[in-house]
């Protein structure tokens, strides 16, 4: 049977991209996670002083967009898929808060949602691939065999992301970090190109009470139940 295209979406600090993880991890399917794309064009824009305090030229961007590659490599000692941006390992740079208060308005830029978006649709083009992002089930693999959509309470978004940055030794109070949640969401959900939204045929979990476990177990018996379902279509 060909393998599946998993599509993940949602809002941000879903655990997305911990599920997309695991899911790949137990099926031996490729993990790409769509985020860092858009993180690493950020990092570059930002370096390269074409983004500069909020503001950008859109022409700008993207010419600059020429002289962007980005590709993951699996790192067997950290037991994970690196971003790389023009070959070097830009992975931690691209989850600090700069990277994170600036995503939005670059990846609401038409010439950079093109560009990320025909990259990933080569990387899913023979299926064996689960992607997590806002327009994965919409856009990028509207023919995704499995599509869910995640969702947990806003102040549990929020504890978890907080929970995230302190071990990192990021100086944050819990009530900023809801505050910048919602305006990413806010920004994610009301861009004119793709905006995050759930794909009709989407199935919906909400991990506010989940632990991984369940909330794995739960991913897996929808794909083995799709899986039995297509079969039986042949
Ligand atoms: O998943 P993440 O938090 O790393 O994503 C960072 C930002 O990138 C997010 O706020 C919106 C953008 N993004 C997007 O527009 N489309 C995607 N498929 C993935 C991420």
């Amino acid at each position: 049977m060909r393998r599946l295209t998993i599509a993940i979406d949602g809002y941000s600090s879903c655990g997305k991209s911990t599920l997309a993880k695991e899911i790949a991890q137990k099926l031996n399917y490729v993990y790409a996670d769509s985020g860092a794309m858009y993180r690493a064009v950020t990092l570059h824009m930002l370096n390269k002083g074409i983004l500069k305090d909020g503001a950008f030229i859109t022409k700008q961007v993207a010419q600059e967009l020429n002289a962007i590659h980005i590709r993951f490599k699996f790192d067997s000692a950290s037991n994970r898929s690196e971003t790389y941006l023009n070959d070097e390992n830009v992975e931690k740079d691209i989850r600090n808060s700069k990277i994170t208060k600036h995503v939005s308005v670059i990846s609401a830029v038409r010439e950079v949602r093109e560009k990320l978006v025909e990259i990933q649709q080569k990387m899913g083009i023979e299926g064996g691939v689960v992607m997590d992002g806002r327009d994965i089930g919409t856009v990028v693999f509207p023919n995704a065999e499995i599509k869910l959509f995640m969702t947990a309470t806003n102040q549990i978004r929020a504890e978890r992301r907080y929970k995230e940055l302190i071990e990192k030794g990021e100086s944050i109070s819990l009530e900023q970090v809801a505050n910048d949640l919602k305006k990413r969401d806010h920004y994610d959900m009301n861009r004119e190109i793709s905006p995050l939204r759930k794909a009709e045929d989407a199935i919906e979990i909400d991990n506010s009470d989940l632990d991984r476990e369940s909330q794995l177990a739960m991913a897996i018996a929808i794909i083995e139940k799709k899986k039995v379902d297509l079969q039986e279509k042949v």
